[in-house]
């Protein structure tokens, strides 16, 4: 399709149909029922304005935002990888397609694999970005050669082994790469040198949750060298992200857990995100 030729009525009929991870913009005044309205983030995380001539990686696209996004930069390529099938993801065991889905975590059966809702932003915005179904862990320069810039949003978290993630990440970036990640917002304000990350890896979706200086750390110990780290900025929740009244988050109060839910539910996801190069 050539952008412009479906009507906005029918492109909206078609999302409508699909679950979506991101809110996109398909066509002006089209936009996907996202679970994460990533749109307030595009300024707050530190992508190169111009990437005129880059071959560019996108790291766990879902639906492409940031793909799209590099591409909208003036990318020459852009690669990006996800892994189609979610029973392949390398979330704790307990927290498997069984009990823990279809109880508090029940609205996370509701995301599919991004590949139908990526096709169709790709086509409704007229993009080349090529979707490789590759875990993060096989990056491999010898299969995929190197890129110019990388980035990779919001994953660390739901992997056992970021590091090696990063570690792999490493190998293919020939240039800079900006990670954009979830922290936990308490001990980055109370710990803001020391680098902290609580063990989840029961029924949640994640593993480690760092600070800010933890995620920091992680980074350098992969073996990249920070250039930039910004602030804490919110990952609002899209409008289909189910969002639990306040008074029940309230009566949590007095747990960290619960303050978490309250601030998530108010103001989105903490993030902080890092530019960085590898060492050489
Ligand atoms: C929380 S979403 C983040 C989407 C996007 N990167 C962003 O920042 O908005 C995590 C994405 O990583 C993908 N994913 C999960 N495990 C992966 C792995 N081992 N390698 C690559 N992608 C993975 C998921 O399918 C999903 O698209």
């Amino acid at each position: 399709m050539t952008p412009g030729t479906t009507s906005p009525a029918d492109l909206a009929a078609r999302a409508a149909d699909l679950s979506w991870y991101h809110t996109v913009e398909l066509a002006p005044g089209v936009l996907t029922n996202g679970h994460f309205d990533t749109r307030p983030t595009v300024a707050k995380v530190p992508m190169p304005a111009d990437l005129t001539g880059k071959r560019c990686l996108d790291v766990g696209t879902w639906d492409g935002f940031w793909a799209f996004e590099m591409e909208r930069r003036g990318a020459a390529s852009v690669t990006a990888i996800d892994i189609e099938d979610p029973t392949r993801w390398d979330w704790p065991p307990q927290s498997n397609f069984g009990e823990a889905y279809t109880g508090r975590l029940g609205y996370l059966s509701t995301f599919k694999s991004g590949a139908a809702s990526f096709g169709l932003a790709k086509e409704a915005l007229g993009s080349s970005v090529e979707r490789l179904d590759c875990s993060v862990y096989d990056l491999d320069p010898a299969v995929h050669g190197t890129f110019d810039f990388v980035f990779l949003g919001s994953l660390l978290l739901h992997l056992r082994d970021p590091i090696r993630a990063l570690d792999r990440v490493r190998s293919v970036c020939g240039g800079e790469a900006v990670f954009a990640e979830s922290i936990e917002l308490i001990p980055s304000l109370t710990h803001p040198r020391t680098a902290i990350a609580r063990l989840e890896g029961l029924d949640q979706s994640w593993w480690w949750q760092p600070n800010a200086a933890g995620f920091r750390r992680m980074v350098r110990s992969a073996g990249f060298t920070i250039e930039e780290q910004t602030g804490i900025y919110f990952l609002p929740l899209g409008t289909a992200h189910p969002k639990p009244p306040l008074t029940q988050a309230w009566r949590r109060l007095g747990t960290a857990g619960g303050r978490e839910r309250i601030v998530t539910r108010v103001k989105g996801i903490p993030h902080t995100a890092v530019r960085a190069r590898p060492l050489t």
